[in-house]
């Protein structure tokens, strides 16, 4: 299966990227189809932006292929540059020019000219409400401002897939829920995105995911299977001495991690063991405990059952 003749926007074979002998990015394997949000959420420096670095064409890979939009890649990075729109982590805009000058000078790189250049330079103030600011430096702007300006030159020559590293890092939580909602317009408009997170009330918005860790893929697929399918079920216990609990819980067989959450613990009990409530009322620990029951998994649980960082 090529990308070319299928709704395939990426495909990635056995990516490994090298920084001298550490292995950034570990023998990835990606398929992403049209018209999704596909989150990258890991922790720091699990690679992800040195994946989203080879996916644009910008980063040479050590070993394997990639495919973006039927172009492979970084042999054909000229011509892919033209159909995607990268939004870096810094978020790349020039702190001594103004916003229509940022604009205008993306618009140049883009090879956008005469009536559809000034079209879309209006469209994008527009839509990401920077008509009033336009003469601002964008050095001048607030995080939220300066995210909005990014999104709008990365979007400007209306690219068929959109890679986004971190892009709601600098703003608040009412930025961010309306920056995806105009990242769902985009969808609606057949744009494909790629996007890095370490939030999961982000990651849970993608359509799919992959669950990176130390630039390996420990797990992918949609939000809702990935917690459906999950290797461990859900326990909160309520009452004293929790920390007490917690430290005996994470010395026991079956027992996948324990975090607390305020007043509760959160216990994530391997599905080998069969009714893990009464797995837990049975240990002696939880003698004093006024509540033990079954919840139902997050993100977060699939997130530290995949990648095994509930014993920290
Ligand atoms: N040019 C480079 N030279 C050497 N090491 C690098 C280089 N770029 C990245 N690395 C290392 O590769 C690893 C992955 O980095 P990367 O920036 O891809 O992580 P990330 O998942 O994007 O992290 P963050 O969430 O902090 O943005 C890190 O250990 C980083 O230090
Ligand atoms: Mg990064």
């Amino acid at each position: 299966m090529t990308a070319a003749d299928t709704d395939i926007v990426v495909h990635a074979e056995g990516l490994v990227k090298k920084f001298k002998d550490f292995r950034a990015v570990d023998g990835l394997d990606l398929t992403i189809e049209r018209g999704m949000i596909y989150g990258f959420l890991g922790p720091n420096g699990c690679g992800k932006t040195t994946a989203m670095r080879m996916l644009t064409g910008l980063l040479t890979p050590t070993e394997g292929s990639v495919e973006v939009l039927g172009l492979s890649v970084p042999k054909d990075a000229e011509a892919l540059k033209y159909k995607i729109g990268y939004m870096t982590q810094a978020f790349s805009l020039y702190g001594d020019l103004t916003v229509l000058e940022n604009l205008r000078f993306m618009a140049t790189i883009y090879g956008l000219s005469g009536a559809r250049r000034k079209q879309r330079i209006n469209e994008v103030m527009d839509r990401y409400e920077l008509s009033d600011l336009q003469n601002r430096f964008a050095g001048r702007m607030s995080g939220g401002q300066r995210q909005r300006l990014a999104l709008a030159t990365a979007v400007l020559h209306e690219p068929q897939l959109l890679f986004l590293d971190e892009p709601t890092s600098a703003v608040d939580p009412e930025s961010r829920r309306h920056f995806w909602e105009q990242l769902f317009d985009l969808i609606e408009g057949g744009t494909s995105i790629v996007v890095t997170t370490h939030f999961m009330d982000e990651a849970e918005r993608c359509h799919k995911i992959a669950i990176l860790e130390a630039g390996q893929k420990r797990a992918d697929g949609a939000p809702k299977d990935l917690m459906a399918e999950m290797g461990a079920n859900v326990v909160e216990i309520e009452g004293p001495n929790l920390r007490d609990i917690r430290r005996h819980l994470l010395d026991t067989e079956g027992i996948v991690a324990a975090a607390q959450l305020g007043a509760r613990l959160r216990v994530l009990v391997e599905t080998g063991i069969a009714d893990p409530e009464a797995f837990l009322k049975a240990r002696p620990e939880t003698d004093g405990a006024t509540l033990i029951e079954r919840v139902r998994p997050n993100l977060e649980d699939v997130f530290v059952t995949a990648t095994g960082e509930g014993r920290q």
